[in-house]
């Protein structure tokens, strides 16, 4: 079964391959939800730099526009905001001249003195997840209360919160309060299922053909039926998207 070994090395190298053609938007400092006048600095993160990709947004005011069209500066690999205001609310994401390519993010942007910090990035059920709830003014993190759909459900002496192995119970709308300074706005934070392994698949016909091709020939060569060994790459395909189809990730989202 060495032809089998190989053929489940040439799919794997072929997953790996594809995955570099998606990017990934990440927020710096990480976070959902900003005071007005803080410095934000977003990015796209691909292997292939080259590729060429524009940060765009939706606000309430305006759909698609680009940063440095009236927003933003654009700085090399990355968009610096260095005053976000309120109305810099919105939907985040990268664009390639075919369509977007990375996650979305949305950005939440107050006037008051309380944000609640969550991911903003997707992350797996099973994680643990910190909420941290901070004042504009404080450097030292204060006692806060933490909101789920409204309800009180625990009350920190140290600021954070950190849920264990999130569930797609946990999903739902949170905020936080500390006492005389007031409440953050809200985020949504949904537990999503995400067919990755499956998607890529479908985007790389380049790699699995040429992995066909490879072990079709290896097998002509070694004098062996072709069918079996395609039957095989079928079914680890298969068996590979099954694996992944359950995945479930957390996202942040917020409300406006
Ligand atoms: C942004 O706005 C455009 C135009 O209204 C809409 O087609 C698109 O779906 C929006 N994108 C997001 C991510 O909300
Ligand atoms: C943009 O932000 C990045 C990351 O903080 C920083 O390294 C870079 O110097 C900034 N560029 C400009 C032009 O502000
Ligand atoms: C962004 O926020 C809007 C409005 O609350 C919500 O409908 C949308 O699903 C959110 N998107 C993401 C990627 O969090």
């Amino acid at each position: 079964m060495k032809n089998a070994s190989l053929l489940w090395l040439l799919i794997l190298i072929s997953l790996l391959s594809c995955t570099t053609n998606q990017a990934r938007l990440t927020v710096s400092p990480s976070s959902s939800q900003f005071f007005i006048r803080d410095f934000v600095s977003l990015s796209c993160e691909e292997d292939d730099s080259s590729a060429g990709w524009t940060l765009r947004r939706n606000t309430s005011k305006q759909q698609r526009t680009q940063c440095g069209d009236g927003w933003g500066e654009a700085a090399g690999s990355s968009c610096n905001i260095s005053y976000i205001y309120t109305s810099d609310s919105g939907v985040y994401w990268c664009e390639s001249r075919e369509g977007p390519i990375s996650n979305m993010v949305n950005l939440t942007v107050t006037g008051g003195s309380v944000i609640l910090q969550s991911p903003v990035l997707p992350v797996m059920e099973g994680d643990d997840v910190t909420l941290l709830c901070k004042t504009k003014t404080t450097p030292s993190n204060l006692p806060a209360a933490f909101y789920k759909d409204g309800s009180l459900i625990r009350k920190q002496p140290t600021g954070h919160m950190t849920i264990q192995h999130v569930s797609r119970s946990d999903e739902g709308l949170y905020k936080c309060d500390i006492s005389g300074h007031g409440e953050s706005p809200s985020s949504w934070i949904t537990v999503t299922v995400i067919r990755l392994v499956c998607h890529l698949v479908v985007f790389c016909p380049y790699f699995i053909s040429t992995l066909l091709s490879v072990s079709l020939y290896q097998h002509r060569a070694n004098g062996n039926d072709p069918t079996v060994i395609l039957a095989t790459a079928a079914n680890a395909e298969q068996r590979m998207c099954e694996d992944y189809d359950d995945i479930a990730a957390v996202t942040s989202e917020h409300q406006f």
